[in-house]
């Protein structure tokens, strides 16, 4: 299995390079200032870096400032030497404008720190949304080995002796608050009751979406993305994760190795089985892209639609992290995937160096209500369908959350139950809905579409987390939970709207939601996977024009030098949100 040598280690080029003593000794000279040893650092160790994204700003990771401890000994138990690296804060709830504004930011950062230092192999510390995009993202390109150590999800958040889950829970007191059913005060205890204990989100939203697929991708050690962020086997993986890093390094399992396409085929099927993220697709598109893997939302589609719902998580089901765990977690899911033929690649190589089918094939799922198994589904189809029209080319649709509410009132015709039509609200950024969403005078009824445009990368630079937009008060008040969304920004993973979002391109880079106007009818058809404004060709050629002479599609200053720098390099979230030319860069530490 061997395959590298001590004398092949990158870190030699640094601190043991025989043609070159003096800058040996210069770059050698600061690590040992503060404690380090010429035996750590010159015996042929293996150096690995710890990519830290826990700090005070980043709650959902802090946890990992304790588990880099296990990594570390884990890492010196397997004879390599730990480097802590720090990684550019990413905190998705307190972020302004947006986390995902800084997912690019932090992947090009830990890029140049990986490259730029004495590094042979890495542990990615993944946790909150975006994370885990930016670490794998990176990795990519670097080509280092690597392995991922999520930190775990909150314990199950608890509320009036029910589950209450991150995210969801605020999403329903929402509605409570608008309606007048809650005060400011409650609002605040059912916000923290939701966040009991160190960790993410411990919903199915992002953050256990993105971690569950980070293993699915075989990038995390078997069985560790969902283990509760304060259980004792959070600490003894984060132990195990170390070790088997330096062993990485000697066996030179490189990320491009590992996340094939076979590789995200299988995520694509078990994103789906785990009623995952309607921003994972972004996140994959685009760690794909960094690889040279061709990935595309159509893919999406046609690999994953059909697969059925197996986990019974909230937004779409009732549990919650805890519950996952002890249900068998991402195993039980694959597990359960493998025996009744459903997972595409079995013989995909994970970080442990084994395939799937050999990690995960005798598991099963040992608690039934969280994790169904596929002959006793949630859902039959629980993937995305990829809408395509006169609006975009290309916005993703969850199908699995379509509530009976919403299907009765708008998927029942009978001539066509897949079809609705319904008259365009269009609002220009979040503050724009925020403000006429209430105001009896917009003339909102149960048959309008809510549509929310400026709200993608360039619009809103990074994407706002905005599309699944409440219905106005007095319609909630009459007993209308939803009103139909689209948008060319996303929404939170944590919620249960079945909006229609990500639009591409969007309305600020040439989309033709930019062309929409209020009052024009949209019709949607989720058998043909289309959405579009029901206006002539000439009428859209005449607003193109106008569009033109006043200067495009209007969006907000930049109010920092990332967001300018971000906004003329970002590609569509279609394309994985992914700065141009970056994925030009691959492997580069092998060069
Ligand atoms: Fe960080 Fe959900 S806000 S994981
Ligand atoms: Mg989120």
């Amino acid at each position: 299995m061997t395959k590298i040598r001590p004398e092949d280690l990158r870190s030699r080029k640094w601190f043991m390079n025989p043609d070159n003593p003096e800058m040996t000794a210069l770059y050698l000279e600061r690590y040992l200032n503060y404690g380090l040893t010429r035996e750590e650092l010159q015996s042929g160790k293996p150096i690995i870096a710890i990519a830290q994204t826990g700090s005070d700003l980043s709650p959902c990771n802090r946890h990992h400032l304790e588990l880099a401890k296990r990594v570390r000994d884990g890492i010196i138990a397997a004879g390599g030497t730990p480097l802590e690296v720090p990684v550019h804060p990413i905190q998705e709830t307190g972020k302004r404008p947006t986390a995902m504004l800084d997912r690019n930011l932090a992947y090009l950062g830990l890029v140049e720190a990986l490259y730029g230092y004495p590094i042979d192999g890495v542990v990615l510390t993944i946790g909150c949304d975006k994370t885990t995009p930016a670490l794998l993202m990176a990795a990519a390109t670097v080509g280092i080995p690597a392995l991922a150590l999520s930190v775990g999800p909150m314990l199950n958040g608890w509320h009036d002796g029910k589950r209450a889950g991150s995210g969801t829970v605020i999403w329903k007191a929402r509605e409570q608050l608008a309606a007048g059913d809650i005060d400011d005060n409650e609002f605040m205890e059912i916000a923290a009751a939701s966040a009991p204990s160190v960790g993410y989100c411990n919903t199915m939203g992002t953050a256990t979406t993105m971690n569950s697929l980070a293993e699915a991708l075989g990038m995390q050690m078997p069985g560790s993305a969902a283990i509760p962020a304060p259980y004792r086997e959070r600490g003894q993986i984060s132990y195990e994760v170390g070790k088997r890093a330096v062993d990485m390094v000697w066996e030179d399992l490189r990320p491009a190795k590992i996340m094939t396409r076979k590789a995200f085929e299988n995520a694509i099927v078990i994103n789906s089985a785990i009623g995952g993220s309607t921003n994972a697709p972004i996140h994959l598109n685009g760690i794909a892209r960094h690889l040279a893997v061709p990935l595309d939302n159509d893919a999406w589609q046609e690999i994953g639609h059909q697969v059925p719902l197996l986990v019974n998580l909230q937004p779409a089901g009732e549990y919650l992290g805890e519950d996952y765990h002890r249900a068998g977690g991402v195993p039980a899911v694959v597990g359960e995937l493998i025996a009744a033929g459903r997972l595409p690649h079995p013989e995909a190589i994970c970080v442990n160096g084994k395939t799937m089918g050999e990690n995960y094939g005798h598991v099963r799922s040992t608690n039934t209500d969280v994790i169904r198994p596929v002959s006793d589904p949630l859902l039959d189809a629980a993937g995305f369908i990829n809408l395509k029209g006169n609006l975009f080319n290309s916005a993703l649709m969850k199908t699995s959350v379509i509530g009976t509410e919403f299907r009765s009132r708008y998927l029942s015709n009978p001539d066509d139950p897949n079809a609705f039509e319904g008259r365009a609200i269009v609002f220009d950024g979040p503050e724009d809905y925020h403000h006429r969403i209430d105001d009896p005078a917009e003339n909102i009824d149960e048959n309008c579409i809510l549509v929310m445009r400026g709200a993608g990368p360039k619009g809103y630079p990074g994407g706002a987390e905005v599309v699944n937009m409440r219905a106005p008060e007095y319609l909630l008040k009459a007993g209308v939970e939803a009103l139909p969304c689209i948008g060319d920004g996303r929404q939170s993973g944590t919620s249960g709207s079945p909006s229609i979002l990500n639009a591409s391109p969007e309305a600020a880079d040439g989309g033709g939601l930019a062309l929409l106007k209020t009052g024009d009818v949209i019709r949607i058809s989720l058998n043909d996977c289309t959405a579009n404004m029901l206006v002539s060709e000439a009428d859209l050629r005449q607003r193109a024009e106008a569009l033109v002479a006043q200067g495009g599609y209007p969006s907000p200053e930049n109010q920092s030098p990332w967001q300018q720098y971000f906004r003329e390099m970002v590609r569509p979230f279609d394309e994985g949100m992914t700065l141009r030319d970056a994925d030009n860069y691959r492997d580069i530490a092998a060069k």
